[in-house]
């Protein structure tokens, strides 16, 4: 059986050892060091944000932005429904409501137009809207201009999920600096990683200083353990951090890789009936992170689980876009606006090997298989 090929593979070498290395000999094991605060200083430099605090994963940063805006018991956060679970997970965490919205057929990202709806909606109703929480879906910005003005009118922060789109745009400012606050990943799978991590970002000089209080176990500025708040313990250690930077400096070198995969798996299906690469018609400014490609069953004549089920007896990773949240079995019943476009996706879109590390013979051996398939069909 050949190597197995991989969406997303971290995509690390001498450079990202070096550094993990060095930063080991440098005594700094512990949670916390130089190479945490210099990681948060390149980081909201590279996004444009006046303050960054590294975390232990995307989730904890969404979790931390959500206790920060004060979100709790009682109120509803509306978010997208198509997202991976995470997203919704941290709104529960706080013991919130997540409210779903669907999303735009073209993007998949956040109908800024439902958001009206349902805000609208939910202040009728009298309910407390403390967030709204939306999803650059697979390294697409949010429609930002939209849904900000949108959130502004009714008086609610945003807390943007980045955790896909670093180095992403959207109107010539980058992902990440949305909103009250913005989170990114470092998970292995991300367009960069440090294995395991995430980051806060913000504007917001208190929001920031909270955010790193509630990480650190929520520990008064005395010499003796005081706490009046309940803390966790989310901070990124300085042996990531040091990941990390090396990851940071090579960013734009991955990116570029993984649009020139796009580029490729676009020239590949340019030509198929009934198949087109998901939002490719608007691609100049998302980060590429993830490609996948929408069929449409009737014209292609096969659909996207055929092609997933070749691709694995070749030994290559495929699958299908995030099942909406509002569809999982743990979220039956909750509420949400739903027009049947993210389950569309859902069922018609399949995701294919998009990572950096991606070698030139691996990506080659995938569209040999995909071109052997559309040959037989
Ligand atoms: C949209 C989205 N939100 C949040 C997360 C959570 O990030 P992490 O895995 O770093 O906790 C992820 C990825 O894992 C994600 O894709």
């Amino acid at each position: 059986m050949k190597d197995r090929i991989f969406m997303s593979s971290p995509d690390v070498g001498q450079l990202e050892e070096d550094a993990v290395v060095a930063a080991m000999r440098s005594g700094w094991i512990a949670p916390l060091g130089p190479d945490v605060d210099a990681f948060e200083r390149e980081l909201a430099a590279r996004v444009g944000v006046g303050h960054a605090v590294a975390l232990s994963s995307g989730t904890a940063a969404l979790h931390l932005g959500l206790l920060t805006l004060g979100v709790g018991p009682g109120d509803v956060v509306l978010t997208s429904t198509m997202t991976f679970a995470a997203t919704a997970n941290a709104i529960v965490y706080t013991g919130a409501e997540p409210f779903f919205i669907d999303a735009l057929p073209r993007t998949g990202n956040m109908s800024p137009a439902l958001l009206r709806q349902a805000l609208t909606l939910l202040r009728e109703a009298g309910q407390s809207i403390a967030c709204v929480l939306p999803v650059d879906l697979l390294g697409k910005a949010v429609d930002y201009t939209g849904i900000l003005a949108i959130a502004g009118e009714f008086g609610v922060p945003v807390l943007a999920d980045a955790a896909e789109s670093l180095g992403a745009t959207h109107m010539g400012r980058a992902a990440g600096s949305f909103g009250q606050a913005s989170i990114v990943s470092f998970n292995g799978n991300k367009i960069m990683t440090t294995s395991g991590g995430g980051m806060l970002l913000t504007d917001d000089e208190t929001f920031a200083h909270h955010v790193r209080y509630l990480a650190t176990q929520a520990r008064q500025p005395v010499l003796h353990y005081e706490h009046t708040d309940i803390g966790y313990n989310y901070r990124m250690s300085n042996l990531l951090a040091a990941l990390g930077r090396a990851q940071l400096s090579r960013l734009d070198e991955m990116i570029e890789r993984r649009r020139a995969l796009r580029d490729e798996y676009k020239d590949l299906f340019a030509e198929v009936e009934g198949v087109e690469v998901f939002g490719a018609d608007d691609d100049r400014y998302d980060n590429a992170w993830l490609t996948s490609i929408v069929v449409d069953e009737a014209k292609a004549g096969w659909a996207p689980r055929q092609l997933a089920e070749k691709l694995a007896l070749a030994n290559i990773e495929s699958r299908p876009l995030w099942k909406p949240m509002h569809l999982q079995p743990v979220f039956a019943g909750a509420r949400g606006l739903i027009t049947g476009a993210s389950e569309r996706l859902f069922k018609t879109a399949l995701t294919l090997p998009s990572g950096s590390a991606l070698t030139s013979d691996q990506h080659e051996r995938v569209v040999r298989t995909i071109s052997g398939f559309l040959g037989v069909n």
